[in-house]
């Protein structure tokens, strides 16, 4: 499914950022662009970033 659609990012390839160490949205934008364009699918970005955080906060 596609988070941002000016960029055509999937929430897959979000989560491969985050993989990849992406902790903030300005980090996965500056990977694949996300967020850049008309900003609808920032509201989105923040969630998961904050999702995968937490995550990462409790499993450490
Ligand atoms: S949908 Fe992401 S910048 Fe427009």
């Amino acid at each position: 499914m596609f988070v941002c659609i000016c960029r055509a990012v999937t929430e897959d390839e979000v989560h491969e950022h985050c993989d990849s160490g992406a902790r903030t949205v300005d980090a996965i934008s500056d990977k694949c662009g996300a967020g850049e364009g008309c900003g609808t699918c920032l509201e989105r970005l923040h969630a998961i970033v904050a999702e995968r955080n937490a995550t990462a906060s409790t499993a450490a």
